[in-house]
């Protein structure tokens, strides 16, 4: 069989269908409901103590630090208070090391040292003041400490605004005996062996955080629905009536929240949607690639939709053709030329050879390159895998496959947004009455971000606004596109809907959301107070 037929035929197998869209849907709002109901269940759907979504008149200065998978952010955020931010923020690469460290306190002691640093370099005077204060014994003044919003992004136990147990690693993460602990607490007793004037005031998963700075940004007076993340891992977090949240309801343990608004956040940790696999696609490069996993068994909706697995899904596509002889991939007679120096050569030390070797930034550039010849692939094989003198055809069938794990991907996340969208009821509302979360009236988005909704013909009220943000949507050229090809495809959806789906793009969406729940969980304790 000619090359281009075996790429073919490997693409198909990441074939998922309408049939298969719809159950899934179908599968999806069952475990929305019974995670709802009890604790244990595939979806975890964690209450987040979040109650409302700020109006845009949010004033002060605040800090968020964001642990989310490859980086670790620290900002400050200065909310104006007409919708409108100021945002400084420095980043690191979160080193390997650290991901598997031997204790928890290794991690946390790092982010503490990372907040020290940007304390130092960018609010100076507010770090030398209290470093002085401490010194001579003078009282501190609690207006000096910051409040700090902690994004963490790993499926959390939230038993009040502040406090949540560690249920889980993801994205690679393992140090163990994280688990069950209250990572606000661990992070706090780093800050305060550094004495830095800065107290944990909310934990915030990054869907929430992109949720909540979605709607102090978005245009319009609809509140925003959801906020999803498509990044290294995947995961949403949307509104739910505070009624339907039984197991919150139900629990006497349960910390203090405000049941005046009738709603609640809920952290749906969709990365483990049917982990038991009733309705998700399983090619034998899925099963490979969770048993060679930190975690089988588990994320597996994660495995086949997040940035952190779609390189390793193609590595595992291409080794396995590599491995057919009958197969002429990367071999010389396809090389298109009789020049000896062109011989198609994997290089001892291809990365293409090495567990999580091919970067999900691959699968972009196969997307974007439809030049003649594929210059762009080929050059990247050639200058970050070490494969050398590909042929055009080599590259078109890795551009095919690349295409197809992509697409799946896509529309395994139109499952997740659909089954949201339609379980929020907002699709059966009347013109007019879509609105089911008070909003300001004057907004300003602002510069940088990008929205795209259906067509302009959708009146405001009607529209379902959903805040996104992860490498894949930003970079993958048409992964919005197929998800919304694949909503398209969802009866009780169909056209109608999906051109009421509003879908903006908020880059870094969640160091401004930590802010603005620190700043409201500061409210809910100076009311009380
Ligand atoms: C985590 C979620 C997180 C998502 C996106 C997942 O692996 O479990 O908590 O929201 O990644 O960062």
């Amino acid at each position: 069989m000619a090359l281009a037929e075996q790429a073919k035929r490997v693409a198909a197998e990441f074939e998922f269908d309408a049939d298969g869209v719809n159950k899934a849907v179908k599968e999806f709002m069952r475990e929305m409901d019974e995670g709802l109901q009890r604790e244990g269940t595939e979806l975890s759907q964690i209450p987040t103590y979040v109650t409302a979504v700020p109006n845009g008149t949010e004033k002060g200065l605040y800090m968020s630090v964001d642990l989310g998978g490859t980086n670790f952010r620290v900002c400050s955020v200065r909310l104006h208070g007409n919708t409108t931010f100021s945002l400084t923020q420095s980043k690191v690469a979160i080193p390997r090391e650290l991901m598997v460290a031997k204790t928890s306190k290794e991690l946390f002691s790092f982010l503490a040292k990372q907040i020290e640093a940007f304390l130092k370099t960018h609010h100076e005077d507010h770090y030398a003041g209290h470093l002085r204060r401490r010194q001579t014994g003078d009282a501190i003044k609690e207006e000096e400490i910051f409040s700090l919003g902690f994004t963490f992004s790993f499926p959390v136990n939230q038993v009040g605004i502040n406090k949540g147990m560690l249920m889980r690693w993801t994205k690679g993460f393992d140090i163990p005996d994280a688990v069950g602990k209250d990572v606000c607490a661990l992070l706090q007793a780093e800050i305060d062996a550094l004495h830095l004037p800065v107290r944990v005031a909310a934990l915030v998963n990054d869907t929430v955080g992109t949720l909540m700075a979605r709607s102090y940004q978005s245009p319009g007076k609809t509140g925003t629905l959801l906020g999803a993340i498509f990044g290294t891992g995947t995961n949403g977090a949307y509104v739910e009536k505070l009624n339907k949240v039984a197991k919150l309801i139900k629990n006497k343990d349960a910390g203090a929240y405000d049941k005046s608004t009738g709603e609640m956040v809920v952290n749906t940790e969709w990365g483990s949607f049917d982990n038991s696999l009733r309705t998700l696609p399983n090619t034998s490069y899925d099963i490979e690639l969770d048993a060679k996993s930190v975690n089988p068994g588990i994320q597996m909706f994660e495995k086949r939709v997040s940035g952190m697995f779609l390189g390793e899904i193609l590595r595992l596509a291409l080794v396995t053709l590599l491995e057919d002889p009958n197969v002429p991939l990367f071999r010389d007679e396809n090389s298109g030329t009789n020049d000896i120096h062109s011989t198609t050569q994997i290089h001892e030390g291809s990365p293409l050879f090495r567990q999580w070797g091919i970067d999900t930034s691959f699968l972009s550039i196969c997307a974007s390159d439809n030049s003649p010849g594929y210059k762009q692939i080929r050059q990247t094989l050639d200058r970050d895998y070490m494969i050398s003198a590909v042929s055009a055809e080599d590259a078109e069938a890795v551009k095919e496959i690349a295409g197809a794990i992509a697409k799946r991907a896509a529309r395994l996340s139109a499952v997740a947004i659909a089954a949201i969208v339609i379980d929020s009821g907002r699709l059966e509302k009347t013109p007019g009455a879509a609105a089911t979360t008070e909003k300001k009236a004057d907004v300003n988005p602002p510069r940088g971000d990008v929205e795209s909704s259906g067509r302009g013909d959708v009146a405001e009220e009607d529209v379902i606004d959903i805040g996104a943000d992860g490498s894949l949507v930003e970079f993958y050229p048409n992964f919005e596109d197929y998800i919304r090809e694949a909503l398209r495809e969802i009866p009780e959806i169909g056209e109608a809907g999906e051109k009421r789906v509003r879908i903006g793009i908020a880059k870094d969406g969640s160091g401004v959301g930590a802010a603005l729940i620190a700043l409201v969980a500061g409210r809910v304790v100076d009311d009380a107070a």
